[in-house]
């Protein structure tokens, strides 16, 4: 079998005259340059420059004549201290590359009920979405066909009618591809399908072996099988036969498949039908239905605060009829009927409404949850005297979440394994609707009825003074819709590298200036989208060598200073999230993202954009400090961590000169870490052909900042640290501690401390334990003095690093 791929390129091609938003070929950005200006920013080309591309590919740093840099640092005086925003760092998650069906959903079956496969415009352009076969494969004698006379369910009106003709020998059955192969090794994997066997010849007290198994789809290996023997298969219904398979082996590659066979001498003759056919590895957590769970420890390592979901334009549908249906993802999987998803494949939903917010409470993390709001991308809207039907959908899939189980929803939620309410305290009222005309009377109906029936969530909106229509519907001069005092708004920003650092400080004054009170402002989407260009346009249908398909680290680079930008209006600015975060590379329709994966575990890439999230995410610290310096090449934020002490310094230099730092404290730290994410070449990716080619690492010895010269005759005061020591004595009578003293000590030479005891009883091992205890302290004290608070370094080119300063 081939698993071949389908780039970006093609697929646009091959969509190019349909509506979707990322195909129009008119949409040439998101961000032009009228509309930078309307969020404050500015362009900045290079001079002299053509349009197209920028070379070398990096960020101009415009003050490149830097020599040095001094920053001055203000720790210890906390009314200048700032509360972090404690979620700030989160996940956008919508099915887009198959980042949930046959991504993150753990589910190993493609197809798993016939619904419709990969919209690759091969399978039949006319009816792209039909039902389908695709992924199936009939083993031995069998023959398959898609049946519509036996379903399911109403939600699963498909089936696959295997017939098993008399004269079949051997094994014979049918076997699934998967999502482009199955990573198969040593684990418990759980899975089901429904059988029936609606046929006159079939004798209805029958019993049949079935067995299942993981097999190679290159040799004759057979990984793990399991046989069910002597089920009995229905004769009027279907029934579901469940089972496990306990497997010791690691297959050497993902080209495998599962397969469900039978002996063709007990079934020689039949026509069984077979429909949801589930199977999954051990998953994150262990939950049931849950996540794949190599995925999900990458993003857990991000320690994300918040999950953004379900879109994205997958929540807004390819038509209203399209949209996502929060009631058709909950429950039974056989009650899901599943939708076309807006990006080109079968969305089954088994990745639905409870799986999302179950999967917040699995990584503790808080659900900014998107609720379809009346708008869909082929530019319908719902007309004000419809917008009661949206507002009743979205007040009972609130009331699903969060009611009590006295509701009729809550009660639903009951049935379905949660009584206890989920926690949602952020709602975000639809996607991007600067792209639609329509937005001001339908978040005018919205709002307030959401927000009376919902005081305590903070309701989001996602348009604001963005161009609206500017993609496709004429609105003349554009809609501003006001952002909502104990609201919010959701800006997306798929732009250069540039971009990021011209607008850098774009949220530090933007609630004063425009007279907000209490908003927050969440970056729901953003990432760098293309390397930077003279025209400072992002345009969607630029070529590779502008679009990168995997993040760079001149992208990372971008994206930590736009994660600076937010860290400094820890207030305002209180969720981020880059987007897309998950590509399967066998089928996709963007990028750059964050993880590009395939079946094959071993052969996810973490990008230089999940590394920078990885590092910031990493050193969250508390509070946000003064520190104050020229910006430009470098750009930084101080942040402190109240509990340790410890300071941690995010820096960026976007430039390509090296930068001698002085880092002026008011307060004396003892150590220094340090880790950085930085190359000499900002075009350096990781791919699946180099995985590892760029990673933060730890910075050692000269690499780390120095602690300024001490003059030779430094003296510093030495403090007893602990007295518990006297008390400590193994005597009949425990020795207390009569004196001790020491001097202010050269800087590094020896401290010199004397104690008297009293009290009878061991006070000779007591006097020891107290020496050892204050020499400790004095090898601490090498490196620190109320006077020489000075640590200096040499910032590295193209590097965003944090620095951990250790009192
Ligand atoms: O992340 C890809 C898409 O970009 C999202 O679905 C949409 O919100 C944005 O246009």
């Amino acid at each position: 079998m081939d698993f071949a791929r389908q780039f970006y390129v093609s697929f646009v091609e091959s969509w190019s005259n349909t509506n979707m938003r990322l195909s129009a070929p008119t949409l040439s950005a998101t961000t032009t340059a009228a509309a930078l200006a309307a969020i404050g920013g500015q362009v900045v080309l290079a001079a002299g420059s053509e349009a197209g591309i920028l070379a070398p590919n990096y960020i101009i740093a415009s003050n490149s004549n830097v020599t040095e840099v001094t920053l001055s640092i203000t720790t210890q005086d906390k009314s200048k201290w700032n509360a972090t925003a404690p979620n700030l760092y989160g996940l956008m998650f919508e099915d887009i590359d198959h980042s949930g069906d046959g991504g993150i959903y753990a589910e190993l079956i493609a197809n798993r009920a016939f619904s419709g496969g990969a919209i690759t415009g091969n399978d039949n352009p006319i009816e792209p979405y039909q039902s389908t076969l695709d992924r199936w494969v009939p083993i031995g004698d069998t023959q398959i066909a898609l049946d519509l006379y036996h379903p399911l369910s109403d939600a699963l009106p498909n089936s696959m009618a295997m017939t098993f003709p008399a004269n079949a020998t051997g094994r014979v059955g049918v076997l699934n591809t998967g999502f482009w192969g199955m990573d198969v090794s040593p684990q418990t994997y759980t899975g089901s399908f429904w059988i029936n066997a609606v046929n006159q010849t079939y004798p209805p007290n029958n019993t049949t072996d079935i067995t299942v198994d993981l097999r190679s789809n290159l040799t004759s290996d057979i990984w793990v099988n399991t046989t069910i023997s002597n089920y009995h298969i229905g004769t009027f219904r279907y029934s579901q036969v469940n089972f496990t398979l306990e497997n010791n082996v690691t297959a050497p590659n993902a080209n495998n498949t599962f397969a469900i066979t039978f002996d063709a001498s007990q079934v020689a003759g039949q026509t069984f039908y077979l429909s949801l056919t589930s199977l999954f590895p051990e998953t994150f957590k262990g939950r049931p239905n849950g996540l794949r769970k190599d995925l999900a420890e990458a993003f857990y390592d991000l320690k994300p605060g918040f999950l953004r979901c379900p879109g994205g334009n997958n929540i807004e549908g390819n038509s209203i009829a399209q949209r996502w249906k929060w009631y058709e993802t909950i429950g039974p999987l056989e009650n899901r009927p599943g939708r076309i998803g807006t990006w080109g494949y079968w969305n089954t939903d088994g990745l639905g409404l409870m799986e999302y917010l179950d999967w917040c409470e699995d990584m503790e993390m808080i659900p900014l949850l998107a609720v379809y709001d009346g708008y869909s991308l082929d530019h319908t809207s719902y007309p004000l005297e419809f917008m009661d039907e949206v507002l009743d959908e979205i007040l009972a899939e609130l009331e699903f979440c969060l009611g009590d189980t006295s509701t009729k929803w809550g009660a639903k939620r009951a049935e379905y394994g949660h009584p206890e309410p989920y926690n949602i305290t952020y709602v975000e009222i639809g996607n991007e609707d600067m792209f639609s005309c329509t937005y001001t009377y339908r978040l005018n109906y919205l709002y307030p009825a959401l927000k009376k029936a919902y005081p305590n969530i903070r309701f989001i909106q996602t348009q604001y003074n963005e161009n609206a229509g500017g993609g496709y519907a004429d609105c003349g001069e554009g809609i501003t819709v006001p952002i909502r005092d104990g609201g919010g708004w959701d800006a997306h920003h798929y732009e250069t590298p540039s971009f990021y650092l011209d607008t850098f400080n774009y949220w530090d004054n933007f609630e004063a200036e425009n007279n907000f009170t209490d908003i927050e402002i969440v970056l729901g989407e953003y990432s760098v989208f293309q390397l930077d260009t003279s025209t400072g346009y992002v345009n969607y249908s630029d070529p590779p060598e502008i679009h990168p398909a995997y993040p760079e680290l001149i992208s990372a680079i971008g994206e930590g200073i736009y994660m600076l930008s937010a860290e400094r209006n820890p207030s305002l600015v209180t969720l981020m999230s880059y987007a897309p975060s998950l590509q399967n590379l066998n089928l996709y329709v963007w990028t750059p993202n964050m993880i590009v994966f395939q079946a094959q575990h071993n052969l996810t890439v973490l990008t230089a954009s999940y590394w920078q999230q990885h590092l910031f995410a990493n050193f969250r610290g508390t509070h946000t400090v003064p520190v104050e310096g020229e910006l430009n090449p470098l750009y930084w934020v101080g942040v402190v961590d109240e509990s340790s002490g410890a300071f941690y310094l995010k820096i960026v230099n976007t430039g390509n000169q090296t930068v001698p730092l002085t880092l002026n404290f008011d307060s004396g730290y003892y150590s220094v870490n340090g880790t950085t994410l930085q190359s000499e070449d900002p075009n350096v990716y990781n791919s699946v052909d180099n995985l590892h080619a760029i990673e933060p690492r730890m910075l050692t010895g000269s690499e780390l900042p120095q602690p300024g010269n001490l003059p030779s005759n430094a003296t510093t005061p030495v403090t007893m640290v602990s007295s518990s020591a006297a008390m400590t004595g193994s005597a009949s009578a425990a020795p207390t501690m009569g004196s001790i003293s020491v001097s202010d000590t050269i800087m590094g030479g020896n401290v010199t401390a004397t104690m008297s005891s009293s009290g009878s009883g061991s006070a000779a091992a007591t006097k020891r334990s107290i020496v050892d205890s204050i020499r400790f302290e004095s090898e601490r004290f090498k490196r620190w003095s109320n006077d020489t608070n000075t640590w200096s370094w040499t910032v590295p080119v193209f590097s965003s690093t944090v620095l951990q300063f250790n009192p």
